[in-house]
């Protein structure tokens, strides 16, 4: 226990475990992916998290992508666990009624609806500080104000107008999409540490603020190497790049590491789909790595011993070594090189992932009971505090705590059934 009175769990004195958002009401009008990922990310450090869903149908991947009939996808589960539902119609009296004592309750309203949705309804920037000048008000949109600003966007769109998709692929290939979200889950990761942030400067200054975050910025962010690249090619030709010729822009450079040490996804055996591992050749490995594949003359050879002599052939220098990985299965080479400290990384199919026992001991890879699809996996949370570990419960189903929410906001107008009946719930 500390001077304070606070246990080092951060609990008051004899005061139950608290979690680090535990207090803060997060008003959850987000939809498809990337803005629940953000409110996932909320709801598992601690903050109540209520989603406000449109009666009858709710946040649209409910329904998509679903595996089990009638029941709420993965797409829907896997994004928001550990949250609370409220349907609500936002267009009717009654439902913006609600909706305000909502704003009146919560700390944050987070949305990531099309351009000017809730502007429409009435709840503009400044109509939501009247009703409580503490919320923070958080939109998740396509794009920043200027030209594109009344776009709408997906994740692929994203992905095309943030520079990942003609970054990506191989040189005579078409643009390509990455399957990680950069777009979607990226844009809610960003959008948590803005949120974060406004949290903590009311503690200062008592006052909510508008917070916004662009998908496409969010992607940009994200490949800001290649900004770099654009910026070092007024200086003649990428050397690292696998790409034999340049033009003004920086080209799709198949599996090129992109940072200061070359690398390249290698064969292994059986020679599968994903029989690769991705080696990376830092200058102080090069010794050891030749004579663990059996190559020790390289090491002083003059064509090969320095990184600057083996950047010119750099597949010549990686087609040496595969074949030594080639004889190998991917995990005895991640072994075989890690005891060298190499670099490298065998290809993880999802299959092999959700399979992991690593993963699944560390709750990376978890087990969801869900009261009509039966247990799920969904991946776990990333950040990881120390005091408070991340307990993962069900995503709620649609319109679950309705009754619930409304007892809490002290809501004394008509009641659930008469709303429900009139499409308000
Ligand atoms: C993702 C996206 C393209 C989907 O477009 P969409 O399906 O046409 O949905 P929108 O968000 O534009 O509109 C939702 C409509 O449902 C209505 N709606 C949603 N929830 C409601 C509720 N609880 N009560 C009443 N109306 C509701 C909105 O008012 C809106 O209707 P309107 O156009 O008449 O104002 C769009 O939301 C978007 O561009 N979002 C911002 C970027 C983003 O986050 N994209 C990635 C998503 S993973």
């Amino acid at each position: 226990m500390s001077a304070n009175g606070v246990s080092s769990n951060g609990a008051p004195d004899g005061g139950p475990v608290r979690k680090a958002l535990d207090g803060v009401k997060v008003l959850d009008m987000t939809h498809v992916q990337a803005g629940p990922s953000c409110t996932q990310i909320l709801a598992w450090l601690g903050a109540d998290v209520i989603k406000v869903e449109l009666p009858g149908r709710g946040d649209i991947t409910r329904g998509q992508l679903q595996d089990v009939p009638d029941v709420d996808s993965l797409y829907f589960t896997m994004l928001n666990c550990n949250k609370r539902s409220i349907t609500l119609n936002t267009k009717t009296p009654d439902g913006k009624a609600i909706f305000e004592r909502l704003i009146e309750h919560c700390d944050v309203l987070v949305e990531n609806f099309g351009p000017g949705v809730l502007d429409r309804q009435g709840f503009t920037w400044d109509r939501i500080r009247e009703i409580n000048p503490r919320i923070s008000y958080a939109s998740i949109k396509g794009f920043g104000p200027g030209k594109y600003e009344d776009f709408k966007a997906y994740e692929t769109v994203a992905q095309a107008m943030g520079g990942g998709m003609s970054t990506t692929g191989w040189p005579d290939g078409p643009p390509t999409s990455t399957g990680a979200q950069i777009g979607d889950s990226g844009s809610g990761i960003h959008m948590v540490a803005a949120i974060l942030a406004a949290l903590y400067q009311r503690t200062h200054t008592g006052r909510g603020q508008r917070v916004s975050v662009a998908m496409q910025d969010s992607v940009l962010n994200l490949i800001r190497v290649k900004i770099r690249d654009q910026q070092r090619l007024a200086h003649g030709p990428l050397r690292e790049y696998p790409n034999k010729t340049f033009s003004d822009y920086v080209p799709r450079s198949g599996n090129a590491s992109g940072g200061g040490q070359p690398g390249q996804a290698l064969k292994t055996a059986p020679g599968g789909e994903n029989d690769y591992v991705y080696v990376i050749i830092q200058p102080q490995v090069w010794a050891p790595l030749a004579k663990l594949i059996g190559r020790p003359e390289l090491v002083d050879d003059p064509k090969f011993a320095t990184p600057a002599a083996r950047l010119p052939h750099l597949d010549e220098v990686f087609g040496i070594v595969e074949e030594w990985t080639k004889t190998l299965t991917k995990f005895e080479v991640l072994d075989a090189l890690n005891a060298i400290d190499v670099p490298c990384g065998p290809i993880l199919s999802t299959k092999d992932l959700i399979e992991d026992e690593s993963l699944a001991a560390r709750g990376m890879i978890a087990d969801v009971p869900h009261p009509e699809r039966g247990t799920f996996k969904t991946v776990g949370c990333p950040l990881v505090l120390s005091d408070t570990p991340v307990e993962i419960t069900t995503s709620p189903l649609l319109g679950e705590h309705n009754e619930e929410i409304l007892r809490e906001i002290g809501w004394d107008g008509k009641d659930v059934k008469a709303l429900h009946a009139a499409g308000v719930l």
